[in-house]
């Protein structure tokens, strides 16, 4: 089985950005961790943040979700200048972000999971309770729709596949209106068939138009989904290609030993 562009719709994604971040500079101490990066995000997209380990990566996506605060740089957020003091603020502007470590408890049911405590109610004053039946049921209905049929909604989280959690924790934050989902290396601890789902996921979540930043080190994976690449290295980068315009030996190139591991993976056989 092999990983193409089978999720791929198309069409190029047009439409003003939902957060724009210009010239982002972060430094820890000595360290530059960001020298001047610049990113959007629109609607409906899956935008991909490739680079190597040490490129930047998660500290960009921690600025834009409220994490960390630029040293230098602007972010827009639906062309508004924007400063988020915590990943709250962020969450309740609409940046939602799934960790690798899911934040979820494995011996609690998916539904629990899906809903942390934000549950529907029912009842008035003293009386009001979760509604559990309707929980529930939304749950069942939002994982279906993700192409997972759970055996019940009492059904442990820990009894899930590592894709299939990560499309708890997609599912949970769509639901909860991300308008900019941001995934940070999905795909990089699971096998190839729960790699496929989980980029399934990614296009079923774009197609509801949310704009996704799919974080990646593999440019296979980026390239089944991703309609703009961005590449980092070092803290730097070197522009955003649109799907079409660049090769997938281009993009390996411009990651840092690029050109080392596309030899290595053509002696491997090609495998991912
Ligand atoms: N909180 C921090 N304090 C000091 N240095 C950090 C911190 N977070 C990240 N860095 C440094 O910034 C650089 C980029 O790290 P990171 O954003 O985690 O890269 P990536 O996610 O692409 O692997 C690395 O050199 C890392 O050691
Ligand atoms: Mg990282």
């Amino acid at each position: 089985m092999t990983i193409d562009s089978t999720f791929h719709h198309g069409d190029p994604v047009t439409g003003a950005p939902i957060v724009e971040m210009k010239g982002i500079e972060k430094h820890f101490g000595n360290v530059i961790a960001l020298a001047g990066v610049s990113f959007d995000i629109r609607p409906g997209e899956c935008h991909c943040l490739l680079g190597d380990n040490g490129a930047g990566k998660s500290t960009f996506i921690k600025t834009m979700s409220g994490v960390h605060k630029p040293t230098k740089g602007e972010i827009l957020f639906e062309g508004r200048p924007m400063s988020f003091s915590s990943p709250r603020d962020a969450m309740e502007a609409g940046i939602a972000t799934v960790f690798q470590d899911l934040a979820m408890i494995p011996l609690m049911s998916v539904t629990r999971n899906f809903f942390m405590g934000r549950e529907p109610k029912k009842g008035e004053g003293l009386f009001r309770r979760m509604d559990l039946g309707a929980a529930n049921e939304i749950c069942v209905e939002e994982m279906r729709k993700m192409g997972i049929n759970l055996r019940g909604p009492d059904q442990a989280v820990g009894t899930l596949s590592g894709g299939e959690r990560q499309t708890v924790a997609i599912a949970r934050a769509v639901y909860f209106g991300a308008k900019v989902l941001i995934l940070d290396e999905p795909t990089s601890a699971l096998g190839v068939r729960q790699t496929s789902n989980v980029l399934a996921t990614i296009d079923r979540v774009r197609k509801q138009g949310v704009g996704v930043v799919f974080i990646s080190h593999n440019v296979r994976h980026a390239l089944a989904v991703g309609d703009r690449f961005t590449v980092l290295n070092r803290g730097k980068t070197l522009g955003t290609a649109t799907r079409g315009d660049i090769t997938p030996e281009a993009l390996q190139d411009l990651m840092a030993g690029g050109q080392e591991m596309a030899q290595l993976e053509g002696s491997l056989g090609g495998t991912i």
